[in-house]
């Protein structure tokens, strides 16, 4: 009877926010990622490598995913949150009121540079290469 209660509201959560049942467990994608942006990529392609589960391991989700609503505001992280790729939000053509954060290239750098300087300072020491091998 509990069960069922938890799960009517677990389900009324997701329907609210506007997901599925089924997404309750969060599909954690891929394990290694070779990120290179497509909408506003440089002349010269420079992809850059990327451990996705070694990142998973120690921190959450909303530490770099995160989503907009109608009006064009972040809207932080909640388990079960539709996962997008940055690179659909922040390109030039999606209108981000932000400059700093139009491409991927910047909002990429803005969020892994800036948790590295904190907490792996030694990772970005190695400088661009630390990334885009
Ligand atoms: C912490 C990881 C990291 C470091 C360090 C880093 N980058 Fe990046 N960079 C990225 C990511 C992620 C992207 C977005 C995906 C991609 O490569 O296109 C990116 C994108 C770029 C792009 C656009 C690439 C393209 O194909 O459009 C350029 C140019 C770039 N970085 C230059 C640099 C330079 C120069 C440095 C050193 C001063 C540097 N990056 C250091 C992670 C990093
Ligand atoms: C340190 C940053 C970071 C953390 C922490 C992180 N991710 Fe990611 N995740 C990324 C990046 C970067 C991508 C690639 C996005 C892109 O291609 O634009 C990605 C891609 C994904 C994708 C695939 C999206 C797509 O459409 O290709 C899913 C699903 C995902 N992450 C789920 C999660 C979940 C669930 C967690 C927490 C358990 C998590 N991630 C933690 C950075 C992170
Ligand atoms: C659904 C749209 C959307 C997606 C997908 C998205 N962002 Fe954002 N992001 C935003 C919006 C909107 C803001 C707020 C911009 C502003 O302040 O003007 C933002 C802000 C940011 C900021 C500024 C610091 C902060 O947290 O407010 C960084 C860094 C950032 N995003 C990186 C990323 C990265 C990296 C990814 C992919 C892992 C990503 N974003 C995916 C819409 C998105
Ligand atoms: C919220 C914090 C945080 C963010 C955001 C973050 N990182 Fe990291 N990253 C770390 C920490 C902590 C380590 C050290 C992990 C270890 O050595 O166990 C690390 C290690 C790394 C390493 C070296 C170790 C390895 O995985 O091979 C690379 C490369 C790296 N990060 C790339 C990225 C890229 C690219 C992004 C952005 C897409 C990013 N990181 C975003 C915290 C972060």
């Amino acid at each position: 009877m509990k069960k069922t209660v938890i799960y009517a509201a677990a389900f009324a959560l997701a329907v609210g926010m506007g997901f599925s049942a089924n997404g309750i467990a969060a599909d954690k994608g891929p394990a290694e990622l070779t990120l290179q942006a497509t909408v506003d990529a440089a002349a010269k392609a420079k992809p850059a490598t990327f451990n996705h589960a070694k990142h998973q391991e120690k921190l959450a989700c909303g530490e770099c995913h995160h989503s907009k609503d109608a009006a064009g505001k972040k809207v932080a992280y909640v388990d079960g949150q539709k996962i997008q790729k940055c690179e659909s939000c922040h390109n030039k053509a999606a209108g981000m009121t932000n400059e700093k954060l139009a491409t991927f290239k910047d909002a990429a750098h803005t969020n892994c540079k800036g948790c590295h300087a904190e907490k792996a300072p030694e990772v970005d020491a190695k400088k661009c290469n630390g990334c885009h091998k």
